[in-house]
């Protein structure tokens, strides 16, 4: 009989647990999508040197109202496809379908610095 009630006991801690970790993970995922946090990154990683002053002499996209103020261009760019004209960023793979929701989310968001 003791040996079933501790069971019990290990599966119930064993549930809580679970539970609790998915409740965090929720907690932890960002509600807002921010420049600082998000869009600045990928920015960097992907419209750099050709947006990046001085080397590149393209639209400046390096700092936060530059991409601000172009929000629409870039998410219209980015939504093309490789081969149509104006697809960004030129010469290289679309982004992926998460980064590219990150800019439309950003936008919904109000477009927060931080
Ligand atoms: C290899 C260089 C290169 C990279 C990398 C690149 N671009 Fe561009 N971008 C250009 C060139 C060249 C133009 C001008 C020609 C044109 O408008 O298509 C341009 C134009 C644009 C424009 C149009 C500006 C306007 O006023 O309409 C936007 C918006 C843009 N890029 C966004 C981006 C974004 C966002 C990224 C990164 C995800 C990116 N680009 C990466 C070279 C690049």
């Amino acid at each position: 009989m003791k040996k079933i009630y501790i069971l019990t006991l290990i599966v119930a801690a064993v549930a809580l647990q679970n539970c609790s970790t998915t409740k965090q993970a929720q907690v932890k995922k960002p509600a807002t999508v921010t420049y600082a946090s998000n869009i600045q990154g990928i920015l960097t990683n992907n419209c750099s040197p050709c947006h990046f002053p001085p080397q590149g002499n393209k639209e400046p996209l390096n700092t936060y109202a530059g991409a601000k103020s172009h929000i629409d261009q870039i998410i219209d760019r980015i939504n093309r496809n490789p081969n149509e004209r104006g697809f960004m960023p030129a010469k290289h793979p679309k982004l992926a379908d998460s980064t590219i929701t990150a800019f439309v989310k950003w936008k919904e968001g109000g477009l927060l610095e931080k």
